[in-house]
């Protein structure tokens, strides 16, 4: 319930988003690698980072990105408050949040991206597969053609795979230093962010 010192912070998309993409990077770490539940918890996870880009220019006033991307000099003041235990406060995203939504958002896109690179060539499946007619013809080609486009295949893969592997774990390191940075950022300020994100709404 909002009262009179509350103010409306987190819109209704911001919340949905949130809490979605919780869930389905845990069901995308929890699945097993390759199997549909990771692939398709990957797909949703692209799906809410595409949505969240656009409501990011379109959306309501602290969902904006021109509301949380302060300059450089900015996010050292801010830092520099955390450690004199004196932050400035912010009504949306803090400046350092800001940047941890951004850091966020580029390795999510990362991760899925290179997910579905694997995906395409290990099985050719997913909107990143090749032509399947390439793939036919590049059949009846003659016999090193096909060990040529098999090593540049198997190359390609390897890297991607890599990709994948390494983004996914700056991932995880990430999360946890948001999970943090919320922890610091909610005692120093004497306010429970956590459940501004629930509700909506912050105390003013
Ligand atoms: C946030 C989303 C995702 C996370 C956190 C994630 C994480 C991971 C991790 C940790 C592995 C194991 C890597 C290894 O040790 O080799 C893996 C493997 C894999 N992922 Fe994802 N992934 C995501 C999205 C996707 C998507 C969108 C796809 C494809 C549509 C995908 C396809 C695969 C495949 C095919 C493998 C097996 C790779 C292999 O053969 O080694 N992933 N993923
Ligand atoms: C898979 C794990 C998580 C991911 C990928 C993630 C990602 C994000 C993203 C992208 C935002 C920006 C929201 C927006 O403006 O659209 C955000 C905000 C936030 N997240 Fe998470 N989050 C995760 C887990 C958690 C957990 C476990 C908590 C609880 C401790 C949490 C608490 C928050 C809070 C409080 C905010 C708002 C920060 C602020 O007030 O500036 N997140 N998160």
């Amino acid at each position: 319930m909002s009262n009179e010192n509350s103010i409306k912070v987190w819109d209704l998309f911001v919340r949905i988003f949130h809490i979605s993409l919780l869930a389905s990077v845990v069901v995308a770490y929890a699945g097993e690698e390759g199997s549909m539940w990771h692939i398709y918890a990957g797909y949703t996870v692209l799906g809410l980072i595409i949505l969240r880009v656009l409501w990011g220019i379109v959306g309501s006033k602290y969902a904006c990105f021109s509301n949380f991307i302060y300059s450089p000099g900015t996010v050292i003041n801010y830092l520099k408050g955390l450690r004199n235990k004196k932050p400035k406060h912010y009504i949306g995203h803090n400046p350092a949040a800001g940047v941890m939504v951004i850091t966020l958002l580029v390795t999510l896109f990362a991760v899925t991206i290179s997910g579905l690179k694997v995906y395409a060539i290990e099985e050719g499946r997913g909107p990143l597969a090749e032509n399947k007619l390439a793939v036919i013809s590049s059949a009846y080609a003659d016999s090193d053609h096909n060990k040529l486009t098999y090593s540049k295949d198997h190359d390609d893969n390897e890297l991607w795979e890599e990709i994948h592997e390494a983004s996914a774990h700056f991932l995880l390191f990430l999360i946890f230093l948001h999970i943090l940075g919320v922890t610091v950022s909610s005692k120093l300020h004497n306010e429970n962010l956590v459940k501004a994100m629930i509700t909506g709404n912050k105390e003013n």
